[in-house]
């Protein structure tokens, strides 16, 4: 049964995304099919295809009372748009359906597992949330909320959980045919945790334990967990909002973290190897991962940060853009490394290949020009100390550009978006430390899409990712060396067919 509330999505964004014009959308990068959208959820393999819900709000482009946004696709790229899944109906999820996660059942229904929102009000007049796990199951496109939700609510909670933050179910199933799901809640030292349940069915949930908190060193409420096996190493992925820095791995405000370490999964016993950023970039959050059907770990974020999300272009009949999905895999040291899907690589076109440039001052290359590219761009000294400051100007006309400069000296990679289509008054600029190659040498891989860029340095060892709202034709780039590098670049326009 389509409830009155998500028949009413449904209608409006069918009557009205029709006359957003495609071009005024990145080409590859999801946007909502009308609205608000947040954090990717349901992240997952559905009958063949690859399902993926987010945060929604039809109606405008801020935030509001949570619905489910729905699409599929086959290959990361092209993403067919299904109607709304799942709308804030009920009255245990009236003040928002949350964050959460799906999985295909065994008798091939689709369940969804979510963070259901009512807000109550103390006797003292404070309203407050109350979050409880609950769950919808489907066909991939409608969706029936289960009879007896919640599953999972406060009493489920550890001693001193709290039930207002309690949020963002991340399923998946084990060998042995049982589902397991981590959640994000708070403890009663303020800071987050992630939980683990179990069940036989998806619907019957119990507590297992904690898999691992912050103990207010690594930000405070923990949302979006996301754990999971990666190269004989376990992998915990989540969002913790009001970071405190901490050099330049972590910056202040919402954050995104990665723990890396060995798991005992019989005894959910999780130890720590090594603590590194997700994404170095100035709009990132939310991650959540699949495992595809020929067993790669593919992760998709939302490309905003709550912190830096005033910027936003005018006149848009949508706001906010996951980034494009990343293959993961640990180096031998256990970083995480991060490459653009390989499905990216059958839409390249019209190659422009340029071979030890000599590059000293400031150059534009023929040919080397675009906002919806992969170019990759390879420099190395010429000699030792050959230069002390390399540029890439990217997206630039004569009053715009972003920026990325490099200085060996400090190894840091400077992203610079400034002059980028923002007149809000938030972070522009962000401090990457890079490890230095023992030969010199700088790969930098740009995935370029309308409204950001997502640049991975080093065969991956570091993505950061940056929405920008430049006009779409200031296209041009440039390369700028203070001394000399012999430099490299190989662009291709992306084209979807
Ligand atoms: C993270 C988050 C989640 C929550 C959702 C609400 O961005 O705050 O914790 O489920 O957004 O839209």
């Amino acid at each position: 049964m389509i409830s009155p509330m998500l028949q009413k999505a449904r209608d409006f964004e069918a009557h009205y995304a029709p006359f957003i014009p495609p071009e005024h959308r990145p080409a590859f990068h999801l946007t909502p099919t009308i609205g608000w959208m947040n954090d990717p959820n349901g992240f997952s393999m559905y009958k063949g295809e690859y399902h993926l819900f987010y945060q929604y709000y039809p109606y405008s482009t801020e935030w509001n009372d949570m619905h489910w946004g729905h699409v599929k696709t086959r290959d990361f790229l092209h993403w067919e748009r299904l109607p709304a899944a799942m709308a804030p109906d009920q009255p245990y999820d009236k003040n928002g359906v949350f964050s959460g996660s799906a999985i295909e059942l065994p008798d091939g229904r689709q369940l969804l597992v979510y963070t259901a929102v009512r807000q109550i009000r103390e006797v003292d007049g404070e309203l407050h949330d109350c979050q409880t796990q609950c769950v919808a199951i489907g066909d991939g496109v409608d969706y029936e909320k289960w009879p007896n939700n919640p599953v999972l609510e406060e009493k489920d909670l550890p001693e001193g959980g709290s039930p207002i933050d309690f949020r963002d179910p991340k399923i998946w199933q084990e060998p042995d045919g049982t589902y397991r799901l981590v959640a994000g809640n708070r403890t009663p030292d303020g800071s987050g945790a992630v939980l683990l349940y179990e069940s036989k069915n998806g619907t019957d949930w119990s507590y297992v334990g904690t898999v691992d908190a912050s103990r207010n060193l690594y930000g405070m409420m923990w949302e979006c967990p996301d754990f999971f096996p990666l190269d004989g190493k376990q992998v915990l992925l989540v969002s913790p909002q009001e970071m405190s820095p901490i050099g330049l791995e972590f910056h202040a405000g919402h954050g995104n973290v990665c723990i890396v370490g060995h798991y005992d999964k019989e005894r959910n016993i999780f130890v720590r190897e090594r603590i590194q950023a997700i994404d170095y970039g100035i709009d990132f959050y939310a991650a959540q991962t699949l495992e595809a059907a020929d067993g790669r770990r593919i992760m998709i974020g939302w490309m905003q940060n709550w912190n830096t999300l005033s910027v936003k272009p005018r006149n848009a009949r949508w706001f906010g853009q996951m980034t494009l999905p990343r293959e993961l895999t640990l180096d031998k040291d256990g970083r995480l490394i991060q490459t653009p899907v390989r499905e990216i690589e059958q839409y390249r076109r019209n190659p422009v290949v340029y071979q030890n440039v000599l590059l000293s001052g400031e150059i534009s290359l023929v040919g080397v020009y675009g906002r919806m590219i992969d170019m990759t761009v390879k420099i190395r000294p010429v000699s030792p100390s050959s230069y002390s400051c390399f540029r890439l100007h990217l997206a630039r006309d004569g009053q715009f550009e972003t920026t990325l400069r490099y200085k060996p000296d400090t190894s840091i990679l400077k992203m610079d978006r400034t002059r980028s289509g923002s007149n809000a008054d938030t972070v522009h600029t962000r401090s990457i430390l890079i490890k230095p190659r023992e030969d010199g040498a700088l790969k930098l891989r740009l995935i370029m899409d309308r409204n950001s860029i997502e640049v991975f340095v080093n065969d991956g060892e570091v993505a950061a990712s940056v929405a920008i709202f430049t006009r779409q034709d200031a296209v041009g780039i440039g390369f700028e060396a203070t001394g000399s590098v012999m430099m490299d670049v190989e662009k291709y326009d992306i084209v979807l067919d």
